[in-house]
C-alpha cells in the first residue's frame, strides 16, 4: 500500500533527538535553552506584518503559480545586488519561481529531476555527509540511491569533487551542495562551484545549490552559484539555486523563498505547482516582495548573529579548539563524543543541542563523520546566548 522507497527515511532529526533524550530528566533548575533548532528567535521585521495586512483583501483569490511581476523583479534586483552579476544576467520570466520555503522544493526536486534510469542504471543523488536531512528524502522519493560524500574538516567540510568516479557521475541525477553549509558554516569558493557546474554539464545532472544561509555571514558575503555561472558563461544550464526568507528575514513561518536556475528546471517545477503544489498566497507574496526589497533588516540580523559568535569565541576559546565559522548560525563543536555531550548537557544544564551523528550517515567503514561533534544553534538574543554558553562550558569543561 505504501511507497517502500520512503520506509528507510525513518524519523527526521528532531523526532530522533526527542526519542534519544526521552529518558534523560533535566536535573537543573534553570529554564531550558534550546540550542537544538535552527529557528531564528529574533522578531520578524515590521515590513512583514504591514505588508500582509495591507493585502488582506486578497485571501479570497487563488494565487498565480509563478508569483507576479513585482515579486520576480524584487528577487532579481536582490540577486543582482547581492551577487556580483552582469546587468540582465537573470531573466525574471525564465529563471525564477517562488516557493513555499525551500524545504518542499528541495524534497520535490527529487522526483521532478530524477529519470527512471541514468546511464542504464538506477540514478544516484549525491549529498554531503553530514547533510540537511531533506536531501536524503529527495533521493528516496525519486527512487534514486542516496550517495553520502564525506565532507570533513580537511576539505573545508565540502565533498571532494576530484574523488567522484566516472561511473558515479554518469548515473547522478542530482548533486546537493549546501553553501554556506549547515551544520559547519563553511563556504564553497568560486573555483569549487565552477568545477561542480562543469561536472553537472558534462554528466548532465542537476546541481542543486542550497544557499539559504547566504545572507548570514561575518566577513565578506559568501560567493554564490550565480557568480560561478556568470564566471563560466552567460547561462544557468544544469544549475538551480534555493533561496529563502526563513533565515535572511527571521521568517521561517512565512514559508517563502524562490528558485533561480536553468529554465528547464524552473518550468518543470512550475508545471508541478499547477498540478500539485502550493503557490504563495497573495498577501505572503506581497510581504515577500517587500522583504527581498529591503536590506536594512538583514544587516540588523547579521549584527545579531555576529554578536553571538563574538560571545562564543570569548567563552569557548579557552576550553576547546574552536574558531567561529564564516557563515550560518551554528557552532559545530568537536567535543569527542557528541551523543554523550548532548545527553550530559540536557541532564545537567537543561541545554538541548543536536549530537552531530544525527546529521550524518555511517560511511562504508562504519564510522559516522558527525559522531564527535555537537551542533549548537546560536539563534537567541545575546543575553540568552551568553547564559547558555556559560552553562555549556561549565557542564562540559567544568569551568
Ligand atoms: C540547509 C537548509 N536548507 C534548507 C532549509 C529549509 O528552510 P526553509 O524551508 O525554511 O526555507 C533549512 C532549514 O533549516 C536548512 O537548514
Amino acid at each position: 500500500m505504501l511507497n517502500p522507497n520512503l520506509a528507510p527515511l525513518g524519523h527526521y532529526t528532531f523526532a530522533r533527538l526527542n526519542e534519544i533524550l526521552a529518558d534523560v530528566i533535566p536535573r537543573s533548575n534553570e529554564l531550558p535553552i534550546l540550542f537544538s533548532i535552527g529557528e531564528p528567535q529574533k522578531s520578524t521585521p515590521t515590513l512583514l506584518a504591514e505588508n500582509v495586512a495591507g493585502h488582506n483583501d486578497k485571501w479570497n483569490r487563488y494565487p498565480p503559480p509563478n508569483g507576479d511581476e513585482a515579486f520576480r523583479s524584487a528577487v532579481v534586483a536582490w540577486a543582482h545586488r547581492r551577487f556580483n552579476l552582469p546587468a540582465g544576467f537573470i531573466d525574471p520570466h525564465r529563471h525564477i519561481v517562488p516557493v513555499p520555503g525551500t524545504r518542499e522544493p528541495l524534497y520535490q526536486i527529487g522526483f521532478l529531476c530524477t529519470p527512471l534510469k541514468k546511464a542504464s542504471e538506477r540514478p544516484a543523488v549525491l549529498m554531503p555527509n553530514p547533510f540537511y536531512h531533506v536531501y536524503q528524502g529527495a533521493a528516496m522519493v525519486g527512487g534514486a540511491e542516496p550517495v553520502y560524500l564525506a565532507a570533513e574538516r580537511e576539505n573545508n567540510f565540502l565533498p571532494d569533487l576530484g574523488a567522484l568516479s566516472e561511473d558515479l557521475l554518469a548515473r547522478t541525477s542530482i548533486f546537493f551542495i549546501c553553501t554556506p553549509a549547515n551544520p559547519q558554516g563553511t563556504i564553497a569558493d568560486i573555483e569549487y562551484l565552477k568545477r561542480a557546474i562543469e561536472l553537472a554539464r558534462q554528466y548532465d545532472f542537476v546541481l542543486a545549490l542550497d544557499e539559504c544561509y547566504c545572507e548570514i555571514y561575518r566577513g565578506s558575503p559568501p560567493i554564490g552559484g550565480l557568480e560561478a555561472c556568470a564566471a563560466l558563461d552567460d547561462s544557468l544550464k544544469n544549475v538551480v539555486m534555493f533561496h529563502s526568507l526563513s533565515k535572511r528575514s527571521s521568517a521561517p513561518g512565512l514559508r517563502s523563498g524562490f528558485l533561480c536556475g536553468d529554465p528547464r528546471i524552473i518550468e518543470r517545477y512550475s508545471q508541478f505547482v499547477t498540478f500539485g503544489g502550493s503557490p504563495l498566497p497573495l498577501p505572503v507574496l506581497h510581504a515577500s516582495t517587500a522583504l527581498w526589497g529591503d536590506d536594512q533588516h538583514v544587516a540588523e540580523n547579521r549584527a545579531y548573529y555576529a554578536e553571538n559568535f563574538r560571545l562564543a569565541e570569548e567563552i569557548l576559546s579557552p576550553h576547546i579548539d574552536f574558531s567561529a565559522p564564516p557563515a550560518g548560525f551554528f557552532l559545530w563543536l568537536n567535543v569527542g563524543d557528541g551523543m554523550k555531550a548532548a545527553r550530559k548537557l540536557w541532564e545537567e544544564a537543561a541545554i538541548k543541542t543536536v549530537p552531530g551523528e544525527l546529521m550524518a550517515r555511517e560511511d562504508e567503514t562504519g564510522s559516522n563523520p558527525g559522531a564527535s561533534y555537537l551542533r549548537v544553534a546560536l539563534v537567541y538574543d545575546a543575553e540568552t546566548t551568553k547564559r547558555g554558553l556559560l552553562r555549556l562550558v561549565e557542564c562540559l569543561f567544568g569551568k
